[in-house]
């Protein structure tokens, strides 16, 4: 019965700004371990609809369900309290700071006569990325400072602590905007380990390529309206890019090359 019951229900979601409407009547649903790719032009409202989810926004017209139940008011505070963690491409991170720092910045473990308990939150980040993550490397010393770490990399420091602090659902903005091929796929790795972890994520890109891969389920928003959302049981990567240049009133050039992944 539960399992029938989506994690996050958005219906008729409208939203406004001024007489902008960013957003018109839009409906989704995620799954308590669901992979779902949101791709979408620049403006389409990925990020707003995103916004309306964690709290930031209040959408002008519609509801969210969580788990079924109704959140009223919904806020930043009580998405964080429901565990929905988004983890932004730039933002996401403290450079200067080291690894464990990061994973545990406002949110420190203490001994029980209230200092930082260094010795427990290295231990703990070893293990999370270790073992939760799948890092090799020698990057992932807990000491090391982040800003000398990949791209990728970071992805999966920022990725680990959300996951540490229980959520549910991960919200990924654009997580491989401006990576190398190997960082990508580096960041599509993370992503496979937070499925396997029972959570929820939605990728947001603009990049097909990066999303097929890792991915239960695609979700094309186009001018503030879902346009299709495909299991990716029922359509191959060849049809998807091919209702993709639908969407956007053009026809597939002959010489669209599906391998790269630009
Ligand atoms: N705070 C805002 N005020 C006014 N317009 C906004 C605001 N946020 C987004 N928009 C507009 O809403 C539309 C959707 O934007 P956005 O959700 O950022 O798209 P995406 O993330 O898909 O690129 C755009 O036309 C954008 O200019
Ligand atoms: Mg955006």
């Amino acid at each position: 019965m539960t399992e029938n019951i989506p994690l996050v229900s958005m219906k008729g979601i409208t939203k406004n700004f001024g007489t902008i409407e960013a957003l018109r009547g839009l409906d989704l649903e995620i799954g308590s371990n669901d992979i779902v790719g949101l791709l979408g032009d620049n403006g389409a409202g990925k990020s707003t609809l995103m916004k309306i989810l964690t709290g930031v926004y209040l959408p002008s017209r519609g509801e969210i369900f969580w788990k079924g139940k109704k959140l009223v008011n919904h806020n930043v505070k009580m998405a964080r309290d429901l565990g929905i963690e988004t983890v932004f491409q730039d933002r996401a991170l403290c450079e200067q700071h080291s690894i464990w720092r990061n994973i545990f910045m406002g949110r420190e473990i203490t001994t029980k006569f209230g200092f930082l308990d260094v010795k427990k939150m290295r231990e703990e980040t070893i293990k999370l990325m270790k073992n939760t993550m799948g890092f090799t490397s020698a990057a992932i010393e807990p000491n090391n400072v982040v800003g000398f770490m990949s791209g990728g990399e970071r992805q999966g420091v920022a990725i680990s602590r959300a996951l540490y602090f229980n959520s549910n659902l991960i919200i990924l903005d654009e997580p491989t905007t401006g990576l190398s091929l190997a960082e990508t796929q580096k960041v599509l790795g993370f992503i496979k380990r937070i499925k396997n972890e029972g959570k929820a994520v939605i990728f947001i890109s603009h990049n097909i390529y990066h999303v097929y891969p890792v991915v239960d389920r695609i979700v094309l928003v186009d001018r503030g309206k879902i346009e299709y959302n495909y299991s990716k049981k029922e359509v191959s990567l060849e049809e998807l890019i091919g209702s993709m240049y639908t969407v956007a009133g053009h026809t597939v050039p002959d010489d669209v090359d599906i391998g790269a992944g630009g």
